[in-house]
Parts: C-alpha cells; structure tokens; sequence
C-alpha cells in the first residue's frame, strides 16, 4: 500500500515537472516567434503559426496515400505509376470492373480498333531498326522502347548498375545523360547511347572543347552504339546541366572531369553551335571521328526555325544530317531545373512529335532521319500514341526511375532521395538492391513493348511500327474525338 502511494505521488510530481517543462518550452517559443521579423504568420500567431510548416512538410509525404485521386497527382498520377510498379514487378498485369480514367477530358488519345483485328498467330514483333547508314558502324536498334538519358550524377551508382544490367536483360538501350560513360553504365553490357552534354563531359579537352582523342576511345568501346549531341532537354530549355554542389562526389567528379563537391554547370548550349551550319558541322565531325552514328536531342519552340535546319540538309545532302532526332516534351522531367523552365517554357511532346516527324517526311528524310519521343511517355498508351504519331522510337526517364521503386518524393535535387535512386548517401542507397531492381527494369521495358503490341493488334495491325496517325483519335473541347490525321495531315502520307 505504502509503494503504491509512493508511486502515485512521484507520478503526480512528474507530470506536474512535465507540464511545467512544456509551458515553458511554450513561452520561449512564443517569445521566439512574436519577437522574430521573417515570418509573418509565426510573428502573428506564435507557436500555433508553427503548425502550418509541419503539416504542409507532412502534406507532401501523405498527400499521394491518403488525399489524392487516382488520376490527379502530378507529375504522374498514382495510376501511372503503379502500372510500371505492377509491370516491374512482373506479375499480371490485369484490373477489375472499369476504366477509372474520365475519356471526356480534351487531349485524351483514343485508339481505333479494327473490327477483325489479326488472329494470334498473325502477330509479328518490331524488327530492329536501322540508325545511321553513313556511319561506318551503324547501329541495328532492337527496341521501339529505351531508357532516356540521366547522368550518373543525378542518378545513384546502384541506380545505373540496376539500369545497366535490366537495360541488357530487355534489349533496350541505355542513354548515359549528359556525365560522361562510367564503368556502371557497362556493366550489364547492353546497348548504351552516349550523350555529349554541352560541358562536353567525358569527351572534354583541355581547353573545355571537344577532344576527339577522347571521343575516339569512347567510341572505341564496342557497347557505345551512338552518340547524342545534347542542344536542350524539356525540364530546362536554355539550361544546361545542374549537379548540385553536395551531389559531386569524388568519384563523379573524376568521371567529369571537375572539382569534388562544387556544383556542376553546364553551359547553356555548346559554345561552338551558333546556327544550323555549325550544328551540322559538328554532328558530321563528331560522326567522322567516332564512326558511329550521331543524333540530337532538342526542344521545340517552335517548329519554324527548323525549316531551314531541313532546308540546308537539302542543300548539303541526306549524308549530312543527324542520324536521329530525340525530340524532347517541354513536360521532361530532370534532376534539377529552374521552377520557370520545368513549368513554362518548351512545346509538350503532343504538339512537338507531330511537328518534327511532319518536317523530316516533307524534306524526304524519313528513312534516313530516326525520330526519338520523349516526355512522360511511361504507358503502354503514351508509347502507342508517339507511334501513332510517327516517332521510330520512344525513350523514358522517369518511368524507368519507377521501375527502381522511385516514389516520386521529388528530392532529386537534394541528395535525400529515400529511394536511394538519386542520392550519394551511402545509407540512402543501401535500399535500392540492384540484384533485385535490374529485374524491374527488365520485366517494365518488356511489358511496355507488350502492351504496345497489344494496342497495335487491336487496332487491326501486326506490329506497333504499323500503327499510324489514323488508329487514334483525340478528344477535342466539345467532348468529340477527331482522327489525330484529321488534326495533323501528314505531309507525305507516309504516316496517316
Ligand atoms: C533524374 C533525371 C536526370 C536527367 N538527366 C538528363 C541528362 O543528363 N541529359 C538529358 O538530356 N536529359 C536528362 N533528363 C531528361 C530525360 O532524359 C528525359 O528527356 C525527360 O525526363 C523526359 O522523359 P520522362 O518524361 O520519361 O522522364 C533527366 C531526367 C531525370 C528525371
């Protein structure tokens, strides 16, 4: 009896201390906050004001679980994304009842089906693809479907080893963005594509411009099947690369070539690319010098300008152009970007794919020009759509990052990314097992390209590259649909 009391009374003694302890702790903050002069709603309503930090940090983290809709996140909604996670987890990939996605919304693609689609065994798969016939080792790409550029820099080592080896198992290319070739990118020994940024990085020379010693080793290295020559990305026209300075590590900063833990700044287009001749001139020097074939990678602005790109590969001859065009959505994603750009500035992919596609089939150039989509192309539909639209091959980031278990924390820039996708903290990465995340990546791009041909049979066709402009058709603002070559007559023929 008497321990009971004893301990009632220090109970009651302790949260007497405690109470005490929190209204002064209560106090101090109030003091704090009605004395201090940056923030408004703290200055007016001390300590309660703190509140609307906290929940709004927490909002970020919950919002996707418990508030938002199905299809109302951004940038990509819970239903994109858990179609890659279903598909990257390799199971079925089936749902129940009912279309959840509203088709009444402007801009939605709706595909044709054929009223007698071909029977099974009528199925063809896409044959590879050949880019680069002047080069003197063209490149036979197997896929419709690979991973567009992200640097290794912006992504993780695990990250890109996982990348690496799924890219391999599917037959997919891997583009390395714009930080230059590591070992990690070869290491599934698959196709890689290798992008020349505008700080030139892994190819740079003393001086900062291109070395062609370094490009000839480059190239010297047979899984290197192309070179992109980088003049914009969608998320930042004008921009060049942003590695944050707490994401250059040692190791990074070797492979680019700069100084360990400053921030990596690229120019904002390459110094000796001015005008259309210039551009020419190095696509064709880069292409002299390695062999292989040379693209770009562009934003549309508009679509004018690149008249009289086409006009002076009339005048020089096909030999002269770019072996392919990547032409990248204003809708792109990055790993850090200005806010302005990533919202505001580039043509989205819906309006820029058509434009391009239609420029290289008036100048004749369709068999000699490959036309790469990019721009939150994640979906089977989005890469049916690209198709249909005229692109030979599609490419994507951010699916891919999915398919790693990216939740969209949008930390990219930040060094904290939980996922382990984007960050150089050792313990971040630990979460991301490349044994188990290259599989992921397989089993999405594999997936991808199953469902597309799913579309193109459905709509009457025996593979995807058969499907055209007159499969689709797009909801306009009254809530009809017009056949997409209605909206856009080819101008050629080739694909309406
Ligand atoms: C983390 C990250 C890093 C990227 N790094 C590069 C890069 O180095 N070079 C480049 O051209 N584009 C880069 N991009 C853009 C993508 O290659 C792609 O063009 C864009 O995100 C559109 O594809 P998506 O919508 O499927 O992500 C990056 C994108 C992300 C998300």
């Amino acid at each position: 009896m008497q321990f009971a009391v004893t301990v009632m009374n220090f109970l009651a003694l302790a949260f007497v201390w405690l109470l005490g302890a929190v209204a002064a702790l209560v106090l101090v903050l109030y003091i704090i906050d009605r004395t201090q002069r940056g923030d408004a709603i703290r200055r007016n309503y001390p300590v309660i004001g703190r509140f609307r930090h906290l929940f709004s940090t927490l909002g970020e983290f919950f919002r996707q679980y418990f508030f938002a809709m199905d299809r109302e996140e951004m940038p990509f909604n819970r239903a994109q994304r858990d179609w890659v996670e279903r598909s990257a987890h390799g199971a079925g990939n089936t749902v129940a009842f009912g279309s959840t996605r509203n088709l009444g919304i402007p801009g939605t693609s709706l595909f044709m089906n054929a009223a007698f689609p071909p029977l099974d065994d009528e199925f063809a798969s896409s044959e590879p693809l050949l880019i680069g016939p002047h080069a003197r080792t063209p490149y036979s790409a197997p896929s419709f479907f690979n991973i567009s550029g992200m640097s290794f820099g912006a992504l993780s080592k695990p990250a890109v080893r996982a990348l690496s080896r799924g890219a391999a198992k599917a037959g997919v290319w891997l583009n390395t963005g714009e930080g230059g070739v590591s070992p990690y990118h070869l290491e599934g020994g698959g196709d890689v594509v290798f992008q020349i940024g505008t700080a030139k990085y892994g190819v740079r020379s003393e001086e900062g411009g291109l070395s062609d010693g370094k490009l000839r080793e480059v190239a010297a290295v047979e899984n290197v099947r192309m070179f992109e020559l980088k003049l914009a990305q969608g998320a930042k026209p004008g921009k060049g690369g942003i590695l944050p300075a707490e994401k250059v590590s040692a190791e990074i900063a070797a492979i680019r070539g700069i100084k360990e833990g400053s921030a990596s700044i690229s120019p904002n287009r390459h110094v000796e690319v001015g005008n259309w001749a210039e551009l020419l001139d190095m696509v064709n020097h880069i292409r002299d010098v390695t062999g292989k074939p040379v693209g770009i990678k562009t934003v549309l602005g508009s679509a004018d300008p690149w008249e009289e790109f086409f006009a002076l590969i009339d005048a020089r001859g096909p030999e002269s152009a770019p072996d392919f065009i990547t032409v990248d959505g204003g809708e792109g994603g990055t790993g850090a970007a200005p806010m302005p750009l990533i919202d505001l500035v580039g043509m989205p992919i819906r309006e820029a794919l058509p434009r391009m596609v239609d420029l290289r089939d008036k100048h004749g150039l369709h068999e000699r020009i490959r036309i790469v989509a990019s721009g939150k192309l994640v979906n089977p539909g989005d890469v049916a759509w690209a198709i249909c639209a005229g692109a030979d091959f599609v490419t994507s980031a951010r699916g891919f990052m999915f398919s790693l278990g990216c939740i969209q924390a949008l930390k990219c820039n930040k060094n904290t990314c939980p996922t382990g996708i984007t960050t150089h903290d050792a313990k971040l990465q630990r979460g991301l097992v490349v044994e188990e995340k290259y599989e992921k990546v397989a089993n999405y791009a594999k997936q991808v390209i199953k469902e597309v041909e799913t579309i193109a049979h459905s709509v009457g066709v025996a593979e995807p590259r058969l499907m055209r402009r007159r499969h689709v058709r797009i909801v306009q603002d009254d809530g009809r649909s017009l056949p997409m070559n209605k909206i856009y007559p080819s101008a050629t023929g080739h694909i309406v």
